[in-house]
């Protein structure tokens, strides 16, 4: 099966500021792709492209397997965004903001009524269905962000941060959601700066920075190549601490008072920080994809 979408060397460059600065990635069907990178890194610029909002500057773009230039429409018919701000129509209630969405794909008026109630099942909206928007809470808001984007019943669901400000019960509600989503085999691509999400919800990420790809693959393979299984974190290291992994030419990062050691070799090595070199505050914890992250991307503030 060709891919779902397939974009080579995308670019996008703004009066000659570049943004996106040739990345190329497949994502196969069923598949949930995420693209992962700090503020300004180029995500929502490359999403953009992705649904004809922004075009392309440079490089080529299929989706569907057809060139987005040559079908934008049709493949739009095909496919679901939820951008990064809830753009819900405030004046509408709760249901005619899904009715008013269906009729761009020409939804017959029954079948979208079907449609809307069904998903504000689904997203545990029901009961709201007369409910001004500026009467919902940002959870509740996103939901129906996430359910209006389903109501053309996309093979394609394209979402841009689609947890950024949530508290945790709405976050990992959506996660559930999204998760029942891919099980019926629908191809999501989502952009996201939480780890937790990534490597929950991602078959496969890449991580980008400054409009370039850094790197792609699955979480638990990102996670094995940059930083290993392992990570062991030492607290006020003492000068014979420093000395031994220097020696033993042990990957290690220093942040503030604190030490991160990279470990690939197995636990002898936390064993042996404990005991011969009696750190108080040594600890030993799975490494995370956020440890890929800020590795990759630096611990600098962006914008
Ligand atoms: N319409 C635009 N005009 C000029 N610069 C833009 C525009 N949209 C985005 N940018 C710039 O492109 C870069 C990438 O932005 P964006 O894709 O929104 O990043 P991200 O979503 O990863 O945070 C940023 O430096 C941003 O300021
Ligand atoms: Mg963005």
């Amino acid at each position: 099966m060709p891919p779902i979408i397939e974009a080579v060397n995308l670019h996008k460059a703004f009066n000659g500021f570049v943004a996106v600065d040739g990345i190329s990635f497949q994502v196969q069907p069923g598949e949930c792709f995420g693209l992962l990178g700090p503020n300004g890194a180029g995500k929502t610029t490359t999403i953009r492209m992705l649904y004809g909002y922004s075009p392309v500057t440079g490089g080529s773009l299929k989706i569907f397997d057809e060139p987005l230039e040559k079908n934008l429409r049709g493949i739009k018919q095909r496919m679901g965004v939820c951008q990064q701000e809830d753009n819900l129509d405030p004046d509408l209630s709760v249901e005619q903001n899904l009715l008013v969405f269906a009729r761009y794909f020409h939804i017959p008026q029954q079948q979208a009524r079907n449609e809307a109630r069904e998903l504000l099942r689904f997203f545990a909206l029901e009961g709201r269905a007369d409910t001004s928007i500026r009467e919902l809470s940002g959870g509740m808001k996103r939901r129906l962000v996430l359910a209006r984007s389903l109501i053309n019943r996309p093979q394609l669901l394209i979402l841009d941060e689609p947890t950024t400000g949530l508290d945790p019960q709405s976050r990992h509600q959506v996660w559930q959601r999204l998760e029942e989503l891919k099980a019926t085999g629908l191809t999501i691509l989502l952009t996201s700066h939480y780890m937790e999400e990534a490597a929950r919800l991602c078959d496969r990420l890449l991580i980008m920075d400054h409009g370039k790809v850094l790197v792609e693959g699955a979480p638990t393979e990102l996670i094995e190549r940059h930083v290993g299984r392992e990570v062991i974190e030492v607290r006020a290291p003492s000068p014979a601490m420093l000395d031994f992994l220097k020696d033993k030419e042990i990957e290690f990062e220093a942040v503030a008072q604190r030490l991160l050691i990279y470990n690939h070799r197995g636990s002898e090595l936390f064993a042996h920080l404990n005991r011969e070199l009696s750190c108080a505050g040594c600890s030993l914890r799975q490494a995370t994809l956020e440890d890929v992250f800020l590795r990759l991307t630096g611990r600098d503030l962006r914008e």
